[in-house]
C-alpha cells in the first residue's frame, strides 16, 4: 500500500521549557521535512486526555496527560515521502535510553515519560492527530 506523506508532531512541554524548539525544528528541516502547519499552544488536561485516548487505562496515562498539559507545546504537520516511518526514525525509540545516537529523543529527551517529542504511529492516526490541531484550511 502507498505510504502517506504527512505526519503530526508535538514538541512536548519539557523541550519547549528548555528552549529546544529552534534546534528541534532545525533538525526536522535538515532531514527533509516541510512544515505544512504549526502552532504554539497549551493543552488543557481534557484535551490531552482526548489526544491520548488510545492510551486510556494504561498505567502511565495519568502522568502522561498531566505532563502534556503542564506547559506550552508546539504542534506541527510535517510532509515528506513515507512521513510516518521516516519521522519515527528521526525521533528514535520512545524510551530515549534505547534511542539511536543522533535521534531527536536521544539528543533532547529526559526520560520515557518526558521524551521531548511525539510522532504519529500510522497514516490513519496522522490524519486523526492533524485534524485534532488544524482544520483543512490551516494545512498548507
Ligand atoms: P508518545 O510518542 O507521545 O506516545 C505516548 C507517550 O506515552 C509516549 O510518547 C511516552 O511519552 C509515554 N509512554 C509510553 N510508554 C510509557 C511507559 N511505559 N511509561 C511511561 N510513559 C510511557
Amino acid at each position: 500500500m502507498q505510504k502517506g506523506n504527512l505526519t503530526l508532531t508535538m514538541i512536548k512541554p519539557g523541550a519547549v521549557k528548555k528552549n529546544h524548539i529552534g534546534p528541534i525544528l532545525g533538525i526536522i528541516n535538515e532531514n527533509g521535512f516541510t512544515i505544512k502547519a504549526m502552532k504554539l499552544t497549551h493543552l488543557t488536561l481534557e484535551q490531552a486526555k482526548c489526544f491520548y485516548a488510545i492510551h486510556k487505562g494504561k498505567p502511565f496515562f495519568e502522568d502522561l496527560v498531566t505532563f502534556m498539559s503542564s506547559g506550552p507545546i508546539v504542534a506541527a504537520v510535517l510532509e515528506k515521502d513515507n512521513a510516518v516511518q521516516s519521522f519515527r526514525d528521526l525521533i528514535g525509540a520512545t524510551d530515549p535510553s534505547e534511542a539511536n545516537e543522533g535521534t531527536i529523543r536521544r539528543l533532547f529527551a529526559e526520560s520515557l515519560s518526558h521524551n521531548a517529542i511525539h510522532g504519529s504511529d500510522s497514516d490513519e492516526n496522522a490524519k486523526i492527530e492533524a485534524s485534532f490541531f488544524f482544520n483543512q484550511m490551516e494545512i498548507f
